[in-house]
């Protein structure tokens, strides 16, 4: 009798249902949003403080500091994460001494803190460190598998030793082996902007790299989002330019440029991974990665990245519609002295009359029917949320 009824129900679903045929495999239906938590690269390369116990005291860490109430999701870890050979099977092998539980225990400490986890290979022969790690390439579908099996949700597949072998066919491959496992698993493509990945990675990954490394520099920092800025037509839910990960709180640029690193990164859509050493971070660290005003115009709904409407004499004005009809305002100051940088509502397309402004650093209100403006300090920027 049940079985008849389950079967009845069956067919009839099978009748009403919509045809979810073809749906692109590419569409994992993750990263609706920019992807948002912490990668170890940017403070650890393969120092040997890279290890479990550092991991879960990052993962610790999200949690007990509201890093991950603000949104910081996944815990991923970058390269020198394996031996340096596989195992007769084929298989990738944990560093044991820095992972001497293998990494499932990592995932599985990390799934139990409410976070997700990531995982980094190469779409080559091996990783980009020097040492040389075990890459993905020609392993696709046996690595994928593994990594799900450890409960991996997060990939970021790089570029070194790729054998010159076509970038979207590598990286196809890998997009198919990670469907394939059945498992949910973010994928950030990783090939530095070399081969214009924002003309064919959509249909691929979740984010793609627009450009070489960022270190903890103003004016790396600077150059990177002068390239990633023009690339705003290409990123949208599911798929996001990545202008590389944050250097906020490494401690070689100010606070202020940290407050404009992090704003422009906003204002760009783009992931937000923190990359220094939350365990220890100044008040002034936090409150740049927990303003959850200006996350919020990372993680809007309407997915449109910002670009600029001016950038006379290095005095940029960075524009991003929102879902509820607000309108995100950056104005940066790339020059090394003070300047007053002014836009207007008709400049950023919001109609007449009166309209408010909220200051998402400093906090402070006010209203204009015209001018937006403000003085900005050398290397500084002022977002505004006009209403
Ligand atoms: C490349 C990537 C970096 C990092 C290193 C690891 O340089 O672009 O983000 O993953 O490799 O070796």
């Amino acid at each position: 009798m049940r079985r008849t009824f389950v079967a009845a129900l069956a067919a009839l679903t099978a009748l009403t249902a919509p045809a979810v045929a073809t749906a692109a495999p590419s569409d994992n239906g993750l990263a609706r949003t920019p992807q948002m938590g912490f990668n170890n690269w940017n403070l650890t390369h393969c120092g040997a403080q890279f290890t479990e116990g550092f991991v879960k005291g990052i993962a610790d860490t999200l949690v007990s500091s509201g890093l991950k109430e603000a949104g910081y999701t996944y815990v991923n870890l970058d390269d020198c994460w394996a031996e340096s050979s596989r195992d007769s099977l084929g298989n990738l092998v944990p560093n044991r001494t820095r992972f001497p539980n293998g990494i499932k225990a990592v995932a599985d400490y990390v799934h139990g803190k409410g976070l997700k986890f990531g995982l980094y290979s190469s779409a080559g022969t091996k990783t980009c460190n020097a040492a040389g790690f075990p890459g993905g390439l020609g392993h696709e579908k046996a690595d994928a598998k593994l990594w799900a099996s450890w409960g991996v949700d997060y990939l970021k597949y790089d570029n070194c030793n790729n054998q010159g072998v076509d970038a979207k066919q590598r990286y196809t491959a890998m997009r198919d082996a990670l469907a394939a496992t059945g498992r949910p698993i973010l994928y950030s493509i990783c090939e530095w902007g070399q081969n214009q990945p924002w003309t064919w990675a959509a249909g691929v990954g979740n984010s793609w790299r627009t450009t070489g490394d960022i270190n903890d520099s103003y004016a790396k920092m600077l150059s990177i989002y002068k390239k990633n800025i023009t690339l705003g037509k290409y990123a949208g839910p599911g798929h996001w330019n990545d202008p590389d990960m944050l250097e906020v709180g490494n401690g070689k640029m100010t606070d202020t440029e940290y407050r404009s690193h992090f704003s422009l990164w906003a204002m760009m859509s783009a992931p937000l991974l923190i990359g220094s050493d939350i365990r220890k971070a100044s008040s002034a660290t936090l409150a740049i990665l927990r303003n959850t005003e200006v996350i919020a115009l990372d993680q809007d709904a309407k997915g449109v990245q910002g670009n600029e409407i001016s950038s006379a004499g290095g005095l940029h004005v960075v524009r991003k519609p929102l879902a509820d009809g607000d309108i995100a305002v950056a104005l940066f100051n790339e020059t090394d002295s003070t300047a007053r940088i002014s836009t207007s509502l008709s400049a950023i397309g919001a109609g007449s009359g009166s309209h408010q402004l909220k200051d998402l650093w400093s906090k402070a209100s006010s209203t204009t029917s015209g001018t937006i403006s403000a003085s900005v300090p050398a290397h500084g920027t002022v977002v505004y949320r006009v209403h």
